[in-house]
């Protein structure tokens, strides 16, 4: 970070929150902004104008203008994989002019999405059904990362807009999860996708495997075609399967695992809320990339969310990030988020092989409010570590129940406003008194009572978590990240750091699996082998 940077984090130390709503009332409406049917609140940071303006001309002086450019307009900016990142384009209309390295894409993204569209009716209207001519009522999407957490998400985040087939997801190794997930569908009304950019993932392909032996069991080798679907880039790879062409939807090098729901990887979301929701998703996406390409940095909200994740990182020192959506239906999003802050920013060198010099990215985890209030909240409020927190809220409900909304709101509000202004001993101690404590309990109990407050929070408020909504909502922690990438240095598209614990998993199953010798294992995982084998029945 830049010597201006690290003084005015010297000067910001010795500040409040509490005091800062306290001196000035227009503190939301200077450290607000609406894009996209958004609402982003992050006056409850430790910033002032002065801080906010030296972290613009940050991402000013780290080429966030020109990168965010080369990304819209196709440049191959994930470097060491030699490709775009363009999932702009998957959500981009018709018309626009959008080219990798020279060349039109729009025509190709659009004629697949009318093919997925033309499918996904076929088989909610029942046109399409299974080998023995019944309607498909289920299907189970077998993918993982990518492939599995944004369908598993969306799907369920727009739960209320659903009505097609039921959707289910199959992801984990562990036989137990398609075993859960399978024991309960009827094979002839079963509709498997297997959705793989690469079609080599060793959980998919094992998945993949296990249903067609269910489904072969069940209905004969012939219903392979009729029941399974396939979501891939590699289709030499999906004919070996035995999946027909015309069964198989692609998309292209230039998606990224982690930007795919967009694309073909979407047929569950479209399965279950219907090609025109889909595309209603998409255009939510599309306004937030119109609003990140278009408004200057100051306004922008994207950048803003990137500027205070950077000021919380690398000038407060805070090294992980909450994301408490008060939204059951976002139960997904904070593991969604994992794959797509940590996979892109958990990196330690720059685009030119060097050492970033900084922390990149944090830590991202989370869980539905209220919930998290009963569990972690403690350590939020009282622990020694601080930790920045992004809560997300729906204005409306999708089911108007009794007072339940009413609840979660005042939860959601309760809590960044706890976080922001804390409790002091001088407040706590009015309370005991109040409550007739004697000194000697007053001064034992005080001290566990004092919360700090000054902890950083964002909120994001929207009307209701429609279709359109959440593409917007997607779209911005998408940017964000990207945002984040180039202020760090980094390659945000690759994740070569997975890469590592496969091959070792590769060289280890034969070992565990035929028994099979190696002599140059480390004590530990040979030790762990040897019980592992005295364990096993
Ligand atoms: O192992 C990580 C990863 O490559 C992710 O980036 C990706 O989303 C996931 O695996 C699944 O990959 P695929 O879609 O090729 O099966």
């Amino acid at each position: 970070m830049n010597n201006g940077l690290r003084a005015l984090a010297k000067q910001m130390a010795h500040m409040h929150m509490r005091d800062m709503f306290s001196a000035d009332a227009t503190r939301f409406e200077q450290f607000s902004l609406s894009a996209s049917d958004l609402l982003l609140d992050y006056s409850k940071n430790l910033i002032d104008q002065t801080v906010r303006a030296a972290l613009v001309e940050l991402a000013r002086e780290r080429g966030v203008v020109e990168r965010r450019s080369a990304m819209f307009s196709g440049e191959l900016i994930n470097g060491t994989e030699r490709r775009a990142a363009f999932h702009v384009a998957l959500r981009a209309p018709v018309d626009a002019d959008m080219r990798v390295d020279g060349e039109p894409v729009m025509g190709d993204v659009h004629e697949v999405l009318e093919q997925l569209s033309a499918f996904a009716d076929s088989i909610r209207n029942g046109e399409i059904s299974g080998s023995s001519g019944q309607v498909f009522t289920d299907v189970v999407n077998i993918g993982i990362g990518g492939s599995d957490l944004g369908p598993a998400m969306v799907t369920s985040a727009l739960a209320p807009y659903a009505d097609g087939p039921r959707c289910h997801f199959v992801s984990n190794a562990d036989g137990a999860h398609l075993h859960d997930v399978l024991k309960s569908l009827p094979p002839e009304t079963t509709l498997v996708l297997v959705v793989s950019k690469s079609f080599t993932t060793h959980e998919t392909m094992l998945n993949a495997g296990s249903a067609r032996e269910w489904l072969v069991d069940a209905l004969g080798e012939g219903a392979i075609p009729h029941h399974f679907v396939a979501l891939s880039t590699n289709l030499e790879a999906v004919s070996s399967f035995g999946i027909p062409s015309e069964r198989v939807f692609g998309f292209w090098d230039w998606v990224g695992g982690r930007y795919s729901v967009w694309s073909a990887v979407g047929l569950s979301v479209m399965l279950a809320i219907g090609p025109a929701r889909f595309r209603e998703f998409l255009a939510g996406a599309h306004d937030m990339d119109c609003h990140f390409r278009d408004a200057p940095l100051d306004a922008n909200m994207p950048v803003l969310l990137a500027l205070i994740g950077i000021w919380n990182r690398n000038c407060l020192g805070y090294p992980s990030l909450a994301v408490l959506p008060y939204d059951q239906r976002l139960l997904r999003f904070p593991a969604y988020l994992q794959q797509l802050d940590m996979e892109s920013n958990g990196k330690s060198v720059d685009m030119d092989g060097q050492g970033t010099g900084c922390k990149t990215g944090p830590i991202v985890w989370g869980e539905p409010g209220t919930n998290g209030q009963h569990a972690f909240y403690q350590l939020i409020h009282q622990g020694t570590d601080v930790i920045p927190c992004d809560f997300l809220l729906a204005a409306n409900p999708q089911e108007k129940k009794g007072e339940h909304h009413a609840v979660l709101v005042a939860n959601c509000f309760a809590q960044s406003e706890a976080l922001m202004r804390g409790k002091t001993a001088d407040e706590v101690q009015t309370d005991l008194e109040g409550r007739g404590l004697n000194k000697a309990e007053i001064a034992e109990l005080l001290p566990h009572k004092v919360c700090p407050g000054n902890r950083p929070s964002n909120t994001i408020l929207y009307e209701r978590l429609s279709p359109r909504v959440l593409g917007s909502l997607i779209a911005l922690y998408e940017h964000k990240v990207f945002v984040q990438g180039v202020i760090w240095g980094i390659n945000s598209f690759d994740q070569w750091g997975v890469e590592l614990g496969k091959i070792l998993a590769g060289e280890l199953l034969p070992v565990i699996r035929d028994g099979e010798q190696v002599d140059d294992l480390d004590s530990s995982t040979a030790g762990l082998i040897a019980m592992f084998k005295d364990l096993q029945d």
